[in-house]
C-alpha cells in the first residue's frame, strides 16, 4: 500500500504560521470592535475549521459562544456532490443570537450558502462568515464572506486545517500540493 507522501508532493509554504497568526489577530481585533458590548456566538464548521476558529477567537475579547456543526459536501472526492450534509447540527439554541459561521475555505459556495439560509432560519440577531480562505474562481453561489484571511488562486492547497484524503490538517502553514501518483 502506497503511503500518502508517496501520492502527494508538498511545495514551499504559501502562507507561513506568522502569517496566519498576524492576520487571525488582526480579525479578531476587527470582531471585537464590530460587535462591542455583544455577545456573539462563533460555529466552527468542522472539520476544516479547527485550526483557524482556534486562532481567531484567542484576539476577540467579547462574551464569546463556541458551537460547532460538522458538515461534508466532499467526502474523500476533490470535487463537490453538490448537497450539503449535516453530520452533527448545532447544540446552542442561536435564537435572538449574533452568529459568526467559521469556514476554513469557500470554494464553490455551496456549502456556505447552504448554512447562511439554515443557521438564519434558526432566529439569529444576525449571520455573518469568517474564512481563513477564498478562492473566489470557483464560486458557483454566491457568499459574502464578512472577515476574511487571504484569497487565493484555484489551486490544491492543504494545511491548517485544509487535508488531502484527510491528512496534513495540522501542518501550522498553508502550501500547495502536487500530485505525484494519480
Ligand atoms: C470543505 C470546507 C468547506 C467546504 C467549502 O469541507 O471545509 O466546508 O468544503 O467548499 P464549497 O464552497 O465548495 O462548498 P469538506 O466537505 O471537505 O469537509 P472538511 O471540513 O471536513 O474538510
Amino acid at each position: 500500500m502506497s503511503k500518502i507522501t508517496d501520492k502527494y508532493k508538498l511545495n514551499d509554504v504559501m502562507y507561513s504560521r506568522e502569517q496566519i497568526e498576524a492576520r487571525a489577530a488582526e480579525i479578531g481585533r476587527q470582531i471585537t470592535a464590530d460587535y462591542a458590548g455583544e455577545e456573539v456566538i462563533f460555529v466552527g464548521i468542522l472539520r476544516g475549521a479547527v485550526m483557524w476558529l482556534s486562532e481567531v477567537i484567542k484576539s476577540v475579547e467579547l462574551e464569546a459562544l463556541l458551537d460547532f456543526m460538522v458538515v461534508s459536501s466532499y467526502g474523500e472526492a476533490t470535487k463537490t456532490s453538490g448537497v450539503v450534509r449535516i453530520d452533527k447540527d448545532l447544540t446552542e439554541d442561536i435564537d435572538g443570537k449574533h452568529v459568526i459561521i467559521v469556514e476554513d475555505v469557500v470554494d464553490t459556495g455551496i456549502t456556505l450558502n447552504y448554512l447562511k439560509d439554515y443557521i438564519g432560519s434558526r432566529g439569529p440577531a444576525s449571520v455573518k462568515v469568517c474564512a481563513l480562505l477564498d478562492k473566489p474562481s470557483r464560486r458557483q453561489k454566491p457568499v459574502d464572506i464578512d472577515y476574511l484571511g487571504f484569497t487565493v488562486e484555484n489551486i490544491f492547497i492543504v494545511g491548517y486545517g485544509l487535508d488531502v484524503a484527510q491528512r496534513y490538517r495540522n501542518l501550522p502553514y498553508i502550501t500547495s500540493v502536487t500530485v505525484v501518483e494519480p
